[in-house]
């Protein structure tokens, strides 16, 4: 059966970086508080012209530029983003316009910070029917217009970016071989942000806490480690496999004891953990295509290595992703 195969990568940062100790004169924090709870030292901030749809569309673009193929031969653009340009039309739309792809249908899907796996595993089942079609999947974020800044609980953690995969179809073995997908909407208070308030005077209630990020970080840890370390032993059990198969783990990029404590839970050696929150913080549904970028530039992955995603987020949801590059 044809697989979805990864065909280029392509990721796009904005220029100016926000130091932990430009943040501590914009709220009561310190490098050492930052560094030390979250292994954070840098994040990007968008300017003028580095709107979500902008950064999409470049880190598309860098996908496609690899891949080799143009725009035109795009079927579906999937946009994953929590942080859209307008909540209408989708940001794949702006991107689908900005890119000139004019033969791909597009969409945004929102999972949160595990939006970008949910949209890979929905284009490899698209193309394992339809092995002709070219499938441009980007995660992009644009978090620092959504946290609250007074909020030192919460923009500390987050930053802005996008990354982006093309996929197509492959017959010699490669491509994704499997996937976990869950989530557990009772628990969506713990990691929230409002849309915009109701104009609906009958609706107008006083329950609205305005379009911020609202966390509770602790319970969030503790959910993100057992949720990633449950999804990834599911995974690599229903593929008959153990972590010391895995070349490449890239998890979700949100706060270095996160990732310290599932690699503990599960063994993976410090070479194949991919690590890059200090540079960019949590950039959402952004980040696993980041590193994924960023990994496959610096030649972390090479063909045939067998590479795992893992993420977890708002919802709450998690998944599991495994591919033979
Ligand atoms: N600077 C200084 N002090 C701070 C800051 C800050 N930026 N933020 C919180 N504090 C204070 C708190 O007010 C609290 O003070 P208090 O004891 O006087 O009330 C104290 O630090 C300890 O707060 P805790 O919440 O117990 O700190 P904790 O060790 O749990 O670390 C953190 C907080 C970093 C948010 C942690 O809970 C965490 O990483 N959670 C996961 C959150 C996350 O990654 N969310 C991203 C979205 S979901 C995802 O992507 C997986």
């Amino acid at each position: 059966m044809s697989k979805a195969l990864i065909l280029g990568t392509g990721s796009c940062l904005p220029q100016k970086t926000l130091t932990n100790a430009e943040l501590e004169q914009i709220v009561d924090t310190s490098d050492q508080w930052i560094t030390s709870r979250t292994g954070i030292k840098t994040r990007r901030i968008s300017g003028e012209g580095e709107e979500n749809f902008r950064l999409a569309t470049l880190a598309g673009q860098r996908a496609l530029e690899m891949a080799g193929l143009s725009p035109l031969a795009l079927d579906m653009i999937i946009v994953a983003t929590l942080s859209p340009h307008k909540i209408m039309p989708s940001t794949a739309c702006f991107v689908q316009a900005e890119l000139g792809a004019t033969n791909a249908f597009a969409y945004d899907i929102n999972a949160a910070c595990t939006g970008f796996t949910y949209g890979l595993d929905l284009a490899s089942k698209y193309i394992q029917s339809q092995p002709e079609m070219k499938v441009l999947v980007i995660g992009s974020e644009t978090l620092s217009t959504r946290v609250d800044w007074k909020d030192r609980n919460t923009c500390v953690l987050f930053g802005d970016g996008a990354g982006a995969a093309v996929l197509g179809g492959s017959e010699d073995g490669r491509g994704v071989l499997g996937s976990k997908l869950h989530s557990d909407g009772r628990l969506w208070n713990l990691l929230h942000m409002d849309g915009p308030e109701s104009q609906n005077p009958e609706l107008q209630g006083s329950d609205w806490e305005g379009a911020l990020i609202r966390m509770n970080g602790s319970d969030i840890f503790k959910q993100a480690v057992r949720a990633m370390d449950d999804v990834v032993v599911e995974l690599l059990e229903q593929q008959q496999l153990t972590i010391e198969d895995i070349d490449l783990v890239i998890p979700h990029q949100a706060n270095i004891r996160i990732l310290n404590k599932l690699q503990q839970r599960l063994n993976i050696p410090d070479d194949k953990l991919f690590i890059n929150v200090d540079k960019y913080g949590n950039t959402s549904a952004a980040s696993i295509p980041i590193a994924l970028d960023e990994a496959n530039k610096q030649g972390r992955v090479k063909e045939n290595d067998l590479v795992l995603l893992c993420t977890f987020g708002a919802g709450l949801t998690w998944a599991s992703l495994l591919m033979r590059w």
